[in-house]
């Protein structure tokens, strides 16, 4: 029996959908929304054209994940590198396209039970901008369904900073620094991240090879998936094309897995007996 298509889908959507296990979509999916400057320099255009385009590219990969039952996704929309390194005239140009989608989008999350979460040191972003950020994560903050992160001004590296910082400075508050408990669960309880899954999936657009200081901790296991399709041509149906070829990989975190070339000889069912019984 066929699992059906929920409303709203066009064709191609739909198609995609149909292919997909609805039992086994990746429970957080991270994004590295890469491309818009070469999109914009193939058309010759400004850069920032690329970034403007890349909000629809937004709009509709949210919408998607959220229809299909996604249970978080994540959004790389610009690291500490980025907004340090490149030219403060399409640094402010991000800074108002992010104020404006922020605005413009609260409606659409609320409809879509979609929650805003953020990451990234926000506290160096110009005030206006957390302003925007605060009202929108608590005009979605009742919500219930998909957890929508945005990571600004984001660094995979100084999130570990700070989560070492915070795991001491919680230490020094509970009687000294004698009472500092350092493991894997202290560490990823004291990052950014806490409250949500590691991912399954991390999807890179426009070919890259890299993982740019993007949730360096979490991604351990994630699949990679590499597109070329440049950020602003990126909609719902390659959402569901990456998530299709999730479900074609197999995951072992480290064991061996289902591949019969692992399986002991002595374990192995004979080719003649399979499906007798
Ligand atoms: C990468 O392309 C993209 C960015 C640095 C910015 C991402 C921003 C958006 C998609 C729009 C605004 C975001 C939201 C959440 C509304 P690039 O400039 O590095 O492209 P290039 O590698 O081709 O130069």
């Amino acid at each position: 029996v066929r699992h059906t298509v929920p409303a709203g889908m066009d064709r191609k959507e739909s198609d995609a959908y149909l292919r997909l296990d609805p039992a086994r979509l990746p429970q957080h999916i991270a994004i590295i929304m890469d491309g818009n400057g070469r999109w914009a320099r193939r058309r010759h255009m400004p850069r920032v054209a690329g970034h403007r385009a890349g909000v629809a590219a937004v709009r509709s990969t949210v919408e998607t994940a959220a229809r299909i039952g996604i249970p978080a996704l994540t959004l790389y929309a610009f690291s500490e590198e980025n907004w340090k390194k490149r030219p403060k005239t399409e640094v402010d140009f991000l800074m108002r396209l992010l104020c404006r989608y922020l605005k413009a989008e609260i409606k659409t999350l609320n409809q879509n039970n979609i929650r805003l979460e953020y990451i990234g040191r926000k506290q160096e972003l110009p005030e206006n901008v957390q302003c925007e950020m605060n009202d929108a994560s608590e005009a979605t903050h009742g919500n219930t369904g998909m957890v929508l992160t945005l990571a600004l001004n984001y660094s995979a590296r100084s999130e570990i900073v700070d989560a070492f910082r915070s795991l001491a400075e919680a230490a020094a508050r509970n009687g000294g620094l004698h009472h500092l408990k350092v493991d894997e669960q202290s560490i990823s309880e004291h990052l950014y991240t806490r409250n949500l899954p590691d991912p399954d999936l991390v999807i890179r657009t426009s070919g890259e090879m890299r993982l740019s200081n993007f949730l360096l901790w979490q991604l351990a296991y994630a699949e990679i998936y590499v597109t070329q399709t440049l950020w602003p041509d990126f909609r719902g149906v390659q959402l569901l094309e990456g998530i299709e070829e999730y479900q074609r990989r197999e995951r072992r975190y480290g064991g061996l897995g289902q591949d019969p070339g692992h399986v002991h000889e002595h374990a192995k069912v004979p080719a003649h007996a399979e499906g007798k019984h």
